[in-house]
């Protein structure tokens, strides 16, 4: 077998290209390639997890994929990315602020995750620290700067769903929340948390077992300290420029930090 199920390509479809920037929606995949990397291949849209092989405004050559939604199908694309030999991901998702300095339209970069995800407990145990590589942090934070986008850096929660995980009950099917759920943005927010989206934590396990290089930036489309709805006003702005920051990280990252010796 060389094509892989789920994502639909094999090793022989990528001609030995390691690195990948992963986004949930394959909408967003598909810009990435088309319109922030020079379009090489479309290698699939198996399942919906659109994939394309684009190259960098500074010549790499990167593999543009999508995880899908949440923590279960993030296991299976980045589990099949490794097989086909990808050994870096550069997650471009959405979040929902929890803090009120970290505003609609800005981009969260995760050093580490509150990992409270289901499928992350069949990867590593519990404990076993959710924490993005040092190094794509780096180089997605000089890439923010560099751009000069309203950038943060800090925690994230990840957790494994949109409405009773995060909170939500106004724009929910479901407005009864179970007691462990009610006053969770007043608790994460004394803890410091940034932010909520739902595949980072299960992603940054993942890496770490698998010995990938990995990094995280979101664009940020709903301010939860104000209200529960997406901003849909910034949410196009917010998403190019989290995208902007992945592609100048990977042009910008130092070889050196790239090494397999580094992804310990
Ligand atoms: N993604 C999330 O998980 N939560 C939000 O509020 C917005 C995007």
């Amino acid at each position: 077998m060389t094509r892989r199920y789920h994502i639909g390509f094999g090793p022989e479809d990528i001609d030995g290209i390691d690195t990948a920037i992963l986004c949930g929606d394959p909408d967003r995949a598909s810009r990435v390639a088309r319109d922030h990397l020079a379009l090489e291949a479309e290698l699939s849209t198996n399942r919906g997890l659109n994939a394309y092989i684009g190259r960098t405004p500074g010549g790499r050559r990167v593999v543009s994929a999508t995880s899908g939604m949440g923590a279960p199908s993030t296991s299976i694309v980045v589990n099949e990315l490794a097989q086909v030999g990808i050994r870096h991901v550069v997650r471009v998702g959405t979040t929902g602020s929890i803090q009120p300095h970290v505003r609609s339209g800005s981009v969260v970069i995760s050093r580490a995750a509150l990992c409270r995800q289901g499928a992350a407990e069949d990867i590593a145990p519990t404990e076993y620290p959710a924490a993005a590589s040092p190094f794509w942090t780096l180089a997605l934070t000089q890439a923010a700067r560099a751009l000069g986008v309203d950038w943060h850096v800090g925690l994230t929660a990840s957790v494994d769903t949109f409405y009773e995980g995060q909170e939500r009950t106004e724009t929910s099917f479901n407005p009864t929340l179970i007691p462990s759920r009610r006053g969770l943005i007043e608790a994460y927010k004394a803890l410091r948390v940034l932010n909520f989206e739902m595949e980072s934590g299960t992603l940054f396990k993942l890496a770490s077992v698998y010995g990938l290089g990995v990094g995280c930036v979101c664009a940020v489309i709903a301010a939860r300290d104000e209200a529960e709805s997406v901003a849909l006003d910034v949410k196009a702005r917010a998403e190019r420029d989290a995208i902007r920051v992945a592609v100048a990280a990977i042009d910008g990252i130092d070889p050196e930090w790239l090494d397999e010796r580094h992804r310990w």
